[in-house]
């Protein structure tokens, strides 16, 4: 597949909200990474992490996303921002959950949660019931940073097959969150239980999206078809 079709489903693109972009300039810094290579479309996943400043509302970031797609729309800047959050794993979810504090991706009823990377006194598998008890799905954002699961990987396997779906990301497989993410990573695409690839993008020079180099790189890591399944089939089928 080409760099073209991939779809980010995780990157944190919106100016203001977290430790991504500070203004709109580096925002469209960050937008221009992706138009140059053909990608035309990602969703935005500021972080959501209650008890510190990240904790937009779901309202702030839709009107956000309005004001840029209609900057870029008058630029002639053909690039679609489609909402959504990374939201921190943490104890009793479900009441946030049902008072709409999170933002599903996209349209679809899938939330994308980010498991602690240190080992604490949460089983970060635990949470999730309280979404599945509300007919949510979920995607764990980049597991194989999470040490619980370095040291855990049968369990991550395990919680797939009950249908926890499984988003790594591209810096892993390089070695860039360390030996055991990328080692987790790679233990994860051999077991076939990754479903989504992504950047976790934050600007366009620290952890910025692949572009063509990185993307051969890839290429080499990842078969043909799950390369495809995982950056463009499998975001397109959620997004749809
Ligand atoms: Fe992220």
């Amino acid at each position: 597949m080409e760099l073209a079709d991939f779809i980010d489903i995780h990157c944190h693109i919106l100016p203001g909200l977290d430790d991504g972009p500070k203004n709109t300039a580096q925002c469209l810094d960050l937008v221009c990474c992706y138009t140059d290579v053909g990608i035309k479309r990602v969703v935005a996943t500021p972080h959501f992490l209650p008890g510190t400043i990240w904790t937009a509302r779901p309202r702030k970031i839709l009107a956000l996303i309005d004001k840029l797609q209609k900057a870029l729309s008058d630029h002639g800047i053909q690039f679609e921002i489609i909402p959504g959050m990374e939201i921190a794993i943490q104890k009793n979810m479900g009441q946030r959950l049902a008072q709409g504090d999170y933002l599903p991706l996209g349209r679809s009823r899938t939330y994308l949660l980010e498991p602690p990377f240190e080992i604490s006194d949460l089983n970060p598998l635990e949470p999730l019931a309280e979404f599945m008890e509300q007919d949510k799905k979920v995607i764990l954002a980049h597991p194989e940073r999470c040490e619980y699961f370095q040291l855990h990987p049968e369990d991550l396997r395990q919680a797939h097959g009950l249908g926890i779906a499984v988003q790594i990301n591209c810096g892993s497989l390089f070695g860039r969150f360390g030996q055991p993410a990328q080692k987790l990573a790679n233990q994860l695409l051999a077991w076939e239980v990754v479903d989504y690839l992504a950047s976790d993008a934050h600007s366009a020079h620290h952890r910025r999206p692949p572009d063509g180099s990185e993307w051969n790189a890839l290429q080499q890591l990842i078969s043909p078809e799950i390369l495809r399944r995982i950056a463009a089939v499998n975001p397109g089928k959620l997004l749809a």
